[in-house]
C-alpha cells in the first residue's frame, strides 16, 4: 500500500481522530448482534493506547439522513467497545461543538472518546468544508479505519484530511493489502465468483475481473441475465431485460480473453418468490414458464466447485440464489464451503457472501472476509476510493 499508517507518524500524547466503521447491526433492544467491525478495528486501537494516543472515535451508524435520530446513536457500541477494550469509553452527546472540544481536550493519554453520529449532520454526507474544519479542530492526526465507508467521500472519511494528516489504520492496510494483493498480483489460477440479483450492480466488477482471471463464475439472479443471452427461456425469472446484450458481450469478451465462465447447467425453480414455495430441480435449458430460478442446481454446485477445486486465489462477492429461504439456500452455502475448503487464498467482500461464511461458521477458513460491501465491491471495479486517496502518499511523505 502506498499510503501512510499509523506506525510511520508520531502519535504519543497526540489527539488522534479515529474514523472507524461501527455501523453494526442492532436488534429491537439495540443489543447488538454483530460485532466484526468493533473488533476488525481493535489492532490500531489497542495500538494507539499503548503509544499514549489520545483516541476520539467517530463513525457513522445508519441513514438517519442528517437528523437527529437516537434509534441511531452509537452509546450501546460505546458500551460494547468497552468491554472490548477493558477500558472506560467516553460517550460524546455530539460529534462537534463546544462540548465535544472540551472533552477532546480534557483527554488524558491512553483515554478513548466516541463521538456520537457522524450522519446526524447533513454535513457529513455533503462534505461539507466547515465541518470537516470542525471536525478536524479535535484532533492533531487523523486516522481512517473506516474501510466499510471508503468508497464515501464524506466529511469524516476524506474532507477532515485537507486540515489534518491524514494516514490509514490496520484494517485499512490490511483490507487494501489483500484485496489490492489479489487484483495486482494474483496467484493463478485465479477463480472470481460473482453472484447478487442483478448484472447492473455487478457489471463494472466483471468487466475489470475479466482481464485478470482465468475462470469466471456466475450465480445469483443475475445468472438468468446470462442465460437469455445464451438464448434460454427464463420462465417468470427476474431478467434484466435491458442488460442482455450486455451479458451476450460479456460472454463474447470472455472468449476473447480466454477465461472461462461459467454458468447454472442446472437450477432450483420455484413457482413463487416465497420461502414456502414449490420448487424442482430443471436444466438450465429447461426452465419451464411461470416458475422462477432462486438457486443454482446440484450439477451446477460439483462444478463450481471442481472450479474453486485448485484455485490459488478466489475472490468471491454475491449469493448464489436466495439464501435467506431455507430451500434456496444450498447453492450459496455449498459455494462457502467450496471458497473454504479450497488451498488458496480467499478473500470475501459483500454483506450477503460474508453473512453466509459467518452463518456457516466458516469465517476463520476464510484468508481475509472483507468489512466492506460497497467499498469492497468498488474497489473491484478498480475505481477510485475517495478515503483513501485522501491520506498521504508514502513517497510525497519521504519527499518532505
Ligand atoms: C456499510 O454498511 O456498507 C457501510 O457502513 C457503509 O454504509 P452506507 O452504505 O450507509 O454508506
Amino acid at each position: 500500500m502506498n499510503k501512510l499508517t499509523v506506525r510511520d507518524i508520531d502519535v504519543t500524547g497526540k489527539r488522534v481522530f479515529v474514523r472507524v466503521d461501527f455501523n453494526v447491526p442492532m436488534d429491537e433492544a439495540k443489543n447488538i448482534t454483530n460485532d466484526k467491525r468493533i473488533t476488525a478495528v481493535l489492532p490500531t486501537l489497542g495500538y494507539l493506547r499503548e503509544k499514549g494516543a489520545k483516541i476520539i472515535l467517530a463513525s457513522h451508524l445508519g441513514r438517519p439522513k442528517g437528523k437527529v435520530n437516537p434509534k441511531f446513536s452509537l452509546a450501546p457500541v460505546a458500551k460494547r467497545l468497552a468491554a472490548l477494550l477493558h477500558t472506560e469509553v467516553k460517550m460524546a452527546p455530539d460529534c462537534v461543538g463546544p462540548v465535544v472540544e472540551g472533552l477532546a481536550a480534557g483527554l488524558q493519554n491512553g483515554e478513548v472518546l466516541l463521538l456520537e453520529n457522524v450522519r446526524f449532520h447533513a454535513e457529513e454526507e455533503a462534505n461539507d468544508p466547515g465541518f470537516a474544519r470542525q471536525l478536524a479542530q479535535l484532533a492533531d492526526i487523523f486516522v481512517n479505519d473506516a474501510f466499510g465507508v471508503a468508497h464515501r467521500a464524506h466529511a469524516s472519511t476524506a474532507g477532515i484530511a485537507a486540515y489534518i494528516p491524514g494516514v490509514a489504520g490496520f484494517l485499512l492496510e490490511k483490507e487494501l493489502n489483500f484485496l489490492g494483493q489479489a487484483l495486482a498480483r494474483p496467484e493463478k489460477p485465479f477463480v472470481a465468483i460473482i453472484g447478487g440479483a442483478k448484472v447492473s450492480d455487478k457489471i463494472g466488477v466483471i468487466e475489470n475481473l475479466l482481464a485478470k482471471v482465468d475462470t469466471l463464475i456466475i450465480g445469483g439472479g443475475m445468472a438468468n441475465t446470462f442465460l437469455r443471452a445464451r438464448g434460454y427461456q427464463t420462465g417468470k425469472s427476474l431478467v434484466e431485460e435491458d442488460k442482455v446484450a450486455l451479458a451476450a458481450q460479456t460472454l463474447a469478451k470472455a472468449r476473447q480473453y480466454g477465461v472461462s465462465l461459467l454458468l447454472p447447467v442446472d437450477v432450483v425453480v420455484a413457482d413463487r418468490f416465497a420461502a414456502d414455495a414449490c420448487f424442482r430441480t430443471v436444466l438450465a435449458e429447461e426452465i419451464p414458464a411461470g416458475w422462477q430460478v432462486l438457486d443454482i442446481g446440484p450439477a451446477t454446485i460439483i462444478a463450481y466447485k471442481n472450479a474453486l477445486q485448485d484455485a490459488k486465489t478466489i475472490v468471491w462477492n454475491g449469493p448464489m440464489g436466495v439464501f435467506e429461504f431455507e430451500n434456496f439456500a444450498q447453492g450459496t452455502y455449498a459455494v462457502a464451503k467450496a471458497v473454504a475448503e479450497a488451498q488458496g487464498i480467499s478473500i470475501v467482500g459483500g454483506g450477503d457472501s460474508s453473512a453466509a461464511i459467518e452463518k456457516a461458521g466458516l469465517s476463520d477458513k476464510i484468508t481475509h472476509v472483507s468489512t466492506g460491501g460497497g467499498a469492497s465491491l468498488k474497489f473491484l471495479e478498480g475505481k477510485e476510493l475517495k478515503g483513501i486517496s485522501a491520506l498521504r502518499d508514502k513517497e510525497t511523505a519521504k519527499g518532505e
